[in-house]
């Protein structure tokens, strides 16, 4: 693995994610699953980290519907981060996010620059999670939450038969840990109160909805917006996805910690 994570999500790809999980997402759930893994968390009048924004929905709700102050989204795809920069100008946000391009590597923010550090399912593209949990506790204001979704491994060494083959088939730049991996990594950066809850059914029954639908009501529309050949590579993905999913090799899993406040 590496992290060479650039232009990974080409036009179809991301043509393909948006009609499965909505406008802005590149990840499943849409504002729901959003609103769950952040279920508790106060972002009113804060300042926010978006650790691989993507085409930025995630970064548009976080201020409409959670009041956010200022929403920072990092990517390491310019492309993907102009069209963040579109969305916000839809949605009339611009003033209340700003993206950047960033290269792969430790983040280049100062220490304590934001309240709030929230990632929907980009870590999983990061491969040192003991540095990027690190980094993350360098730039959170103390007392504040890192509060992210991310794909797990199942597994600690060896991947499933199955497992493999979906990745292959995936063909994306994954970093794929373990819970306990990311929980050491949480816990050696100096964070408290963690929480690592996994979703692992609840993406099994999604991800078979997605499936049909794929299959189905979206078929013929995707099918002229990114070709018969592409559709039907991408299901083939999603068929391979649901075996890893219901071996439990690959867990979709919220996870938050806290920066401990000052005394
Ligand atoms: C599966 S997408 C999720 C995007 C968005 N968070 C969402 O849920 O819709 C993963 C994103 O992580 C970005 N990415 C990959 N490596 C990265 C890195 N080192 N730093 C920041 N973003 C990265 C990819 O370009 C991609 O946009």
């Amino acid at each position: 693995m590496t992290e060479q994570a650039t232009q990974e999500y080409d036009d179809n790809l991301m043509a393909l994610l948006e009609a499965v999980w909505g406008e802005g997402f590149m990840s499943p759930g849409g504002v729901d699953e959003v609103d769950r893994y952040l279920n508790g968390i106060e972002l009113t009048g804060l300042s926010v980290l978006d650790i691989g924004c993507g085409l930025g929905g995630i970064d548009v709700h976080l201020v409409k519907r959670h009041g956010a102050a200022m929403v920072t989204g990092i990517d390491v795809d310019q492309a993907l981060i102009d069209r963040c920069d579109l969305l916000a100008q839809k949605y009339e946000v611009t003033a209340q996010v700003e993206f950047i391009c960033v290269e792969p590597g430790p983040l280049t923010f100062g220490d304590a620059s934001f309240d709030i550090v929230t990632s929907k399912d980009s870590i999983i593209h990061i491969p040192d999670k003991k540095g990027l949990a690190a980094d993350v506790y360098r730039v959170l204001e103390p007392g504040g939450w890192f509060v992210a979704s991310d794909w797990l491994a199942g597994y600690e060494d060896e991947p499933s038969q199955e497992m493999k083959e979906y990745l292959v088939v995936e063909g994306l730049d994954f970093g794929l840990a373990s819970a306990k991996t990311y929980l050491e990594a949480l816990q050696s950066a100096g964070f408290i109160d963690i929480e690592i809850v996994d979703r692992n059914d609840w993406y099994r029954q999604q991800a078979r909805l997605e499936r049909e639908q794929m299959g189905g009501i979206l078929y013929d529309g995707l099918a002229s917006k990114v070709g018969t050949e592409f559709l039907e590579h991408e299901i083939e993905v999603w068929d391979k996805m649901i075996i890893a999913i219901d071996q439990g090799q690959l867990r979709p899993t919220h996870l938050r910690a806290r920066k401990p406040a000052r005394d």
